[in-house]
């Protein structure tokens, strides 16, 4: 590895899809800033609808967020290339279109492109799942794309924490999604066995 290698930041590839929990992908974002990681960012359509409907930010506000953002579908995007070095992908919240086309090696707009590419590469790609119930289609394409290397992250809330706010688990998800990339966001409670009396 070469000097500048050892000293640049770590960069991640954030992709947002049109699935329930926009407000995950955002608090995602924001955490990453704070812990000084360039993201490069790809959100689709349905994303930027429910940002709109789900939460006060408007998709421009989400965008700027974001070290470098790119169109959906600009496949010549630096990032569709696996040329272009990035400490790993993840898709929060992913829709079950996404993790299908990802499943099947469909690479039809960026951001199943840049997960082929994390997957052929060996780099990290984490899928934030978001569908309940889940249905065999489901269950089969996330088992596939585990076994090709992905990590399936249903954003499930951990109870343990005795949240008093969706803010505390949104918290906990994200910070739990991050120690995946090993950064610790340092905004949730650890369990550290039963609380003593
Ligand atoms: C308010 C809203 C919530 C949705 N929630 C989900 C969801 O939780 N999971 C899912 O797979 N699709 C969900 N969808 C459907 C996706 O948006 C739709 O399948 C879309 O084509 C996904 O495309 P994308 O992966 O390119 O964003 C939702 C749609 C809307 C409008």
């Amino acid at each position: 590895m070469s000097a500048s290698q050892g000293n640049r930041r770590k960069q991640i590839v954030v992709a947002i899809t049109g699935a329930t929990g926009a407000t995950l992908g955002i608090n995602l974002l924001i955490a990453l800033r704070h812990l000084n990681v360039e993201t490069h960012l790809i959100m689709s359509k349905w994303a930027e609808s429910t940002i709109k409907y789900e939460t006060d930010y408007h998709p421009s506000n989400v965008k700027a967020l974001a070290d470098h953002v790119y169109n959906i579908n600009d496949m010549a995007a630096p990032i569709s290339s696996g040329s272009f070095h990035t400490d790993g992908m993840i898709i929060v919240p992913c829709s079950m279109k996404t993790l299908a086309a990802i499943s099947s090696g469909l690479c039809n707009d960026l951001i199943s492109r840049a997960a082929d590419v994390m997957l052929k590469e060996r780099r990290k790609l984490v899928l934030v799942t978001r569908e309940t119930p889940l249905s065999d289609i489901h269950l089969r394409n996330m088992l596939s794309v585990s076994r090709s290397g992905a990590i399936i992250f249903p954003p499930v809330p951990a109870f343990y924490i005795k949240p008093s706010s969706v803010e505390d688990l949104v918290n906990q998800s994200v910070g739990r999604m991050l120690d995946l990339f090993n950064l610790d966001t340092g905004t949730f409670e650890r369990w550290s066995g039963w609380e003593k009396d």
